[in-house]
């Protein structure tokens, strides 16, 4: 499965998530692959930053012939995670049509709901050559028991065709702390919250493509 982490929004969680993400499935055994389709290269920064053995392989593939170039490298693995660019519609499509879900976070914030319609509108232009891809939005920095915290869900869910896995990470600092040193939050605290709720969050988003595919 190749699972694109895009958002046009510049610091949404696209690299928190996707890196958390592959660390999280690749200790649950499976062979993944992180591709860091974004020029500014976090993802490759933040494997740079790591002196343990890495957990999963780690590429950078910022070009828009990704959808062409990744079925070849892709089959390899039996997960593929791709950390996207923010802004750049070029490679943002390519992302999206090299990925079988697009995960899409959004902070709680009037700024994220107005701005997730650009990326919407590349998923649904894409669905027109690829009908089986699936958009699913998460929410990222979570602050618990907010108003906010419940109308963007509200407002996510008024999309319609692309759900709101209800498994939200929430803001914590050691999504920062672990990636300073290249790490996940699975590492760093394996029964913590954090590592609790990327776990959440990776079976939720397996679970909603079996059901998909079913
Ligand atoms: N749940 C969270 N709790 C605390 N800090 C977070 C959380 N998610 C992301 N951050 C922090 O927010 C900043 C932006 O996150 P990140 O780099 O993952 O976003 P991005 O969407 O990849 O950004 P870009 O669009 O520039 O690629 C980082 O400093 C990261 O550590
Ligand atoms: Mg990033």
């Amino acid at each position: 499965m190749i699972i694109g982490v895009l958002n046009q929004k510049g610091g949404v969680g696209k690299t928190t998530i996707a890196v958390n993400l592959a660390a999280t499935l690749a200790k649950t055994g499976s062979r993944v692959l992180l591709v860091d389709a974004d020029p500014q290269g976090s993802a490759l920064a933040w494997s740079s930053a790591r002196a343990l053995a890495p957990i999963f392989s780690v590429v950078g593939m910022a070009k828009p012939t990704l959808h062409r170039d990744l079925p070849d490298i892709a089959k390899d693995y039996e997960v593929v995670v791709i950390d996207g660019a923010p802004r750049v519609n070029e490679l943002g499509r390519a992302a999206i049509l090299a990925s079988d879900v697009v995960l899409i976070p959004v902070q709680p914030s009037p700024y994220d709901i107005w701005a997730a319609a650009d990326t919407v509108a590349l998923i649904r232009e894409a669905q027109q050559f690829k009908p089986n891809l699936k958009g699913v939005f998460a929410i990222n920095r979570k602050i618990a028991n907010t108003a906010i915290g419940r109308d963007v869900v509200t407002a996510l869910e008024a999309f319609g065709d692309i759900p709101v896995l209800t498994a939200a990470l929430h803001q914590r600092v050691i999504y920062a702390e672990s990636a300073g040193q290249g790490l996940s939050v699975i590492e760093v605290a394996p029964h913590g919250d954090a590592a609790r709720e990327i776990a959440k969050l990776a079976s939720q988003l397996f679970n909603q493509q079996e059901r998909k595919v079913a």
